[in-house]
């Protein structure tokens, strides 16, 4: 039998649940959950129960990583420690997720801009790009216009309000130091162009 971790009452797999409505007649065999944890490892393997997860995690990142091995109990799972930033996904997905990965970019000592990217490469079909509103780590202006430039195609954006917000006490946005509250998450679901 299968274990999943319940997140039954959490906003997260009720904006996860929205943004891939839309994919409900693409076959999603291949996930890739790019910056994983026990919450977007399960929401993927429930929401799609004939899919394989590659759940990855920055090398060393306990925090994230024992809770995807003790709290999920599945043959479809596959943790891989890997940094984004210095290693290449050869293997075709067709949907790449982007939970709250963003906002740690400076966590591991990366730009926000050189992870974006390498994300961003993963060779995907589709992508949900999903993190906190308020993040000023986040830089929402850019990724829009990158995914314009680069020929990705917005199909859904969405604002989620956050039930429960949380203060983030002074995380570093460059080289400031700032406090915000996550009010709100926001998602997007991206397609790649067809000729990439
Ligand atoms: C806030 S946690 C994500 C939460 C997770 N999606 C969940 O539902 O619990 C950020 C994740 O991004 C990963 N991460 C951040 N930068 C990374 C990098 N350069 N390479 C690989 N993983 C990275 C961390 O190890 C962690 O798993």
């Amino acid at each position: 039998m299968e274990k999943l971790y319940n997140t039954k009452n959490s906003i997260h797999d009720k904006a996860l649940k929205t943004l891939i409505k839309k994919l409900k007649n693409v076959q999603v065999k291949k996930i890739i959950d790019a910056g994983s944890g026990k919450t977007s490892a399960s929401i993927m393997l429930k929401y799609f129960p004939t899919a394989t997860v590659d759940a990855v995690v920055y090398p060393g990142d306990n925090r994230k990583k024992n809770p995807l091995l003790t709290a999920i109990g599945s043959d479809r799972l596959n943790v891989i420690e890997a940094d984004i930033c210095s290693c290449c996904f050869r293997k075709k997905y067709d949907l790449c997720l982007i939970h709250m990965t963003l906002g740690e970019a400076h966590h591991f000592g990366n730009h926000f801009s050189d992870l974006f990217h390498q994300l961003m490469d993963i060779k995907a079909k589709y992508f949900i790009i999903y993190d906190i509103l308020e993040d000023p780590n986040v830089h929402y202006r850019y990724i829009e216009q990158y995914l314009k430039e680069k020929g990705f195609k917005i199909l859904k954006k969405k604002k989620f309000k956050n039930p429960n917000p949380e203060h983030y006490p002074k995380v570093k946005a460059d080289k400031y130091k700032l406090e915000f509250d996550s009010k709100h998450y926001v998602g997007y679901l991206v397609s790649r162009s067809e000729d990439k």
